[in-house]
């Protein structure tokens, strides 16, 4: 087996640069609110992983049912040499992809990309380990901005699953799709996961757990932010929340101050007001339509949209061709 590499293109101290950034915008705004990144640190990704095995939570196992019964169809549509994929955490499901694309015959490499250096460092030793004729090469980044620095050359296909296309805001996932586009070749791929618009009741359930793990990971926000800007936030004065949007059409969590509270930012030198029931958005998980999709990766630059989907209209696993 050859030893994956790791690649840190986003050092600690350009990651703690934005976090504060982020947070003295986010929690000095009128309507406060945090970007979804930060949830990810060495424990925010563990109960990442748990929430994926829970009753409530489906994304996870329909995006994986469908890549066990699609993967060779993609592989045999496809032909990538390089695999890039955005936001990678546990590799877990790719596993199929990758198998599904060795036995195809045409896959060289595998670069999995994710903020949390924790989770990649994990997973390409794993998978370098599973799969001993393939070069792993993790890169520590920022999907936001980074994609240019991404290896080009190879035949790539570019995969960003989960769902997570949907914890981006309507302009940074615009931006974010033409930026791949930016970076991609006529006839690269593009393959995404995404979770579809379905009864609301499923959707909140799913992002409000009756065990409260997914409370546990919108909480562990305020915990990043008290050990790397030493905040002194009180996590047992705030309560998760999820709801539905029914005109933007996706989940907000967020997190809901119990009682008025000063809490202290001691590295950005602020004190943060809270009154009693104030609440900090942490995340939006929007849930597409098929053909609002379609319109989206045509608008950026990519067409011949093939999609897979679960019996119920849950989950899909959508690839698109550069044009
Ligand atoms: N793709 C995996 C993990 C999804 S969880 C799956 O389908 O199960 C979302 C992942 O994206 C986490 O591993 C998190 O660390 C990463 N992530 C979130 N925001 C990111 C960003 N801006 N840049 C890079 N990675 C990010
Ligand atoms: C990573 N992302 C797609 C997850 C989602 O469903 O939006 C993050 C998550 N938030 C709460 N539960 C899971």
């Amino acid at each position: 087996m050859s030893a994956p590499t790791l690649e840190v293109y986003t050092a600690p101290e350009q990651l703690t640069a934005a976090l504060r950034e982020d947070a003295a915008r986010g929690l000095t705004a009128s309507s406060k609110w945090l970007p979804p990144k930060w949830f990810y640190d060495a424990r925010g990704s563990e109960l990442f992983e748990r929430i994926t095995r829970l009753p409530e939570y489906y994304p996870t196992r329909l995006e994986r049912a469908l890549l066990e019964r699609h993967a060779p169809e993609i592989a045999a549509a496809t032909s990538p040499r390089t695999l890039v994929e955005l936001g990678s955490g546990s590799s877990e499901k790719t596993r199929l992809l990758l198998r599904a694309f060795v036995a195809e015959g045409s896959l060289r490499r595998y670069v999995p990309q994710d903020v949390s250096e924790t989770a990649l460092r994990a997973a390409a030793r794993r998978i370098a380990a599973e799969f001993p004729a393939l070069d792993v090469h993790g890169v520590v980044g920022d999907f936001t901005d980074s994609l240019h620095h991404l290896p080009r050359g190879g035949r790539r296909m570019i995969a960003f699953l989960g769902g997570t296309l949907g914890n981006l805001v309507p302009d940074e996932r615009r931006e974010f799709l033409s930026e791949i586009a930016d970076v991609t070749r006529p006839g690269e791929y593009l393959l995404l996961g995404v979770a579809l618009v379905t009864d609301p009741a499923v959707l909140v359930r799913a992002y409000d757990d009756a065990a409260g793990v997914t409370a546990q990971f919108d909480l562990n926000v305020l915990s990043v932010l008290n050990k790397q800007l030493g905040a002194d936030f009180d996590l047992d004065r705030f309560r998760h929340v999820a709801v539905w949007d029914p005109v933007h059409e996706w989940i907000e969590m967020r997190l809901e101050a119990t009682t008025e509270m000063m809490v202290r930012v001691a590295d950005l030198g602020i004190t943060v007001p809270f009154a009693a029931g104030e609440q900090i958005r942490t995340e939006i998980s929007a849930k597409f339509r098929l053909d609002g999709i379609r319109a989206e990766l045509d608008a950026a630059g990519f067409g011949d949209m093939q999609s897979w989907t679960d019996e119920e209209d849950r989950f899909a696993v959508v690839c698109a061709r550069r044009h």
